[in-house]
């Protein structure tokens, strides 16, 4: 599972997990996305997670996930954690839909999972260089030039609406003045 699969976070994650071999179901808010996340290698879109948002939390719901991608937090994180197989783990990157987390100790305790901590800006320069160069060879998205839009500097708050809207998908690279 990967959640808020339009995203920067999101997309380079259908497209690295499916090169890598993983069945991918990927949810999204953007029902007009899903022809675009399969061919990233999706093999099925959902809507967003929890599928109904007003039903009360489960502790535990029916198993559904190997292992999840989350840069949304929040209900949806709650929902996977409690959506879980047994033993399966979910990476949590982000808080699109807010920082709370309101779980229980069950899916833990009951079918082993993990939630793992995924921070991309305090870690170290050499883990950090070990991944960009695997990012860039073993692991390169395959779709690279689909998933990221340059954007010249003039044109960032327009994106910025945009992604504030929900109406963007990908990653926005901006170009400052001379490249690099
Ligand atoms: N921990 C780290 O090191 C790290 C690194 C990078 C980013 N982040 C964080 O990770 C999160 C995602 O980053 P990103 O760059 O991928 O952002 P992004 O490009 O804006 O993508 C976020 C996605 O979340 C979904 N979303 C938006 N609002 C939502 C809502 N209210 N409820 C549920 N889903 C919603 C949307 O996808 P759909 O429309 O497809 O559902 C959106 O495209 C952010 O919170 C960011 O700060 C953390």
């Amino acid at each position: 599972m990967v959640t808020g699969a339009t995203g920067g976070v999101g997309s380079v994650s259908v497209d690295l997990l499916a090169a890598a071999g993983y069945q991918v179901v990927a949810s999204t808010g953007k029902a007009a996305a899903a022809e675009q996340l399969k061919a990233l290698g999706a093999a099925d879109v959902i809507g967003r997670l929890p599928e109904d948002p007003e039903a009360k939390p489960r502790a535990l719901g029916k198993a559904r996930w190997a292992a999840a991608i989350d840069c949304v937090g929040g209900a949806t994180l709650a929902d996977v954690i409690s959506t879980l197989k047994y033993g399966g783990a979910v990476a949590a990157s982000g808080l699109t839909g807010g920082p709370a987390l309101n779980t229980t100790v069950m899916p833990f305790i009951l079918r082993g999972v993990s939630l793992l901590g995924m921070d991309s800006v305090q870690m170290p320069i050499g883990p950090r260089r070990a991944l960009w160069e695997r990012l860039g060879a073993d692991l390169k998205p395959r779709h690279l030039d689909d998933l990221t839009h340059d954007v010249d500097i003039q044109d960032v708050v327009a994106v910025i609406d945009q992604v504030r809207a929900g109406k963007y998908s990908g990653r926005a690279v901006v170009r400052v003045a001379g490249g690099f």
